[in-house]
């Protein structure tokens, strides 16, 4: 039996613009998903999950079934979370040439599915690690990372960016632009996440943005405008350029809230993420901006006072608010 566990992450800056070959900077958080994996002696695959959806769900199928499972699943959620451990079996066989290998495989998450905090790519990456450990081999965060990417990408339908994937298998803050992924340095950001307790659909929100930037022009200067403030943001977390500057936290949380305002203007905000970004603003946060692909889910924010988390908490629309720090780990082995 093989445990292994990686980190969801929150879009310091640069979600849906990393799509068009913009960068992006995504960052670790201590939420993880825990991967129990078994080899079986025929060629099946069982997946417990307790806590993916309200009400758990096991489900076994034979065989491959190529990314999008036939069988009775209890909700378009868990039909999703399906897809990506499938797809996560997929390259663990075919990384450890061993095509016919079964698995009984539990999934416990604590980060909020489809919500912006790198939910699949967890699953995806810790499924992974904990498959390809199990049948014998170990494969380093780099190739881990490019796998996990893969399985994203086939379940996606091709709409993926690698900052999900590549994040939560090294840990920390990262750097991603096109097929160029790098650890970054970063101080520890005091985030602050509010979740409404919803989901968006990351496929027809990144298809969204791709009609939009076909049909306008400033959608199409917005997603250019999202790469530079990202190379400005950079720059501020970088501590060698930006020796002896003004206050960081202040300044990167004004990048967030310019990064907000124009997720807003392509489309992908709602009404609850943008009630909790003014909420936190009000309370007194660095700045604050949605993660992820939007259209509900979470916020992120920069307070190291209590305030914002208290004013989350009684935000209406705020389902959970949390404290999230920086997992420098990435993707690791449980004992
Ligand atoms: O909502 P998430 O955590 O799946 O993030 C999606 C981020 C996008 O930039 C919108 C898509 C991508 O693959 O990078």
């Amino acid at each position: 039996m093989t445990v292994s566990s990686a980190p969801g992450k929150v879009y310091l800056f640069g979600e849906h613009a990393v799509v068009y070959g913009e960068p992006a900077v995504p960052c670790a958080i201590e939420r993880r998903a825990t991967v129990t994996v078994e080899i079986r002696d025929d060629d099946h695959v069982r997946v417990e999950a307790s806590d993916l959806s309200l009400d758990g769900f096991t489900v076994e199928y034979a065989g491959s079934t190529g990314g999008r499972p036939d069988v009775d699943v209890p909700a378009p959620l868990v039909e999703a979370a399906m897809g990506y451990i499938d797809a996560a079996v997929e390259q663990a066989r075919d990384a450890a040439g061993a095509p016919d290998a079964g698995f009984d495989i539990t999934v416990e998450s604590s980060i909020p599915l489809g919500a912006g905090l790198g939910s699949s790519a967890a699953v995806t990456v810790a499924g992974i690690d904990a498959a390809t450990r199990e049948l014998g081999r170990k494969l380093s965060p780099r190739e881990l990372a490019d796998r996990a990417y893969r399985a994203e990408a086939a379940v996606q339908e091709g709409q993926a960016s690698r900052a999900d994937t590549f994040c939560s298998a090294v840990g920390g803050a990262v750097r991603v632009e096109g097929d160029d992924c790098r650890d970054i340095e970063a101080p520890n950001l005091p985030f602050v996440v509010g979740f409404d307790g919803g989901a968006g659909d990351t496929g027809e929100l990144v298809a969204g943005v791709r009609a939009l930037k076909e049909e306008y022009d400033f959608a199409a200067d917005t997603v250019a405008t999202i790469g530079d403030l990202v190379r400005t943001g950079e720059r501020i977390l970088d501590p060698v350029a930006d020796a002896g500057a003004g206050d960081r936290l202040a300044e990167l949380g004004r990048l967030m809230n310019f990064n907000h305002g124009l997720l807003e203007s392509l489309g992908v905000s709602s009404r609850s993420l943008d009630s909790m970004v003014w909420a936190a603003r009000e309370a007194g946060a660095h700045g604050a901006k949605l993660t992820g692909a939007g259209g509900g889910g979470c916020i992120v924010a920069l307070d190291p006072t209590p305030e914002t988390l208290t004013a989350l908490q009684f935000t209406p629309g705020c389902e959970e608010a949390f404290r999230a720090e920086l997992a420098t780990d990435g993707v690791r082995r449980v004992e």
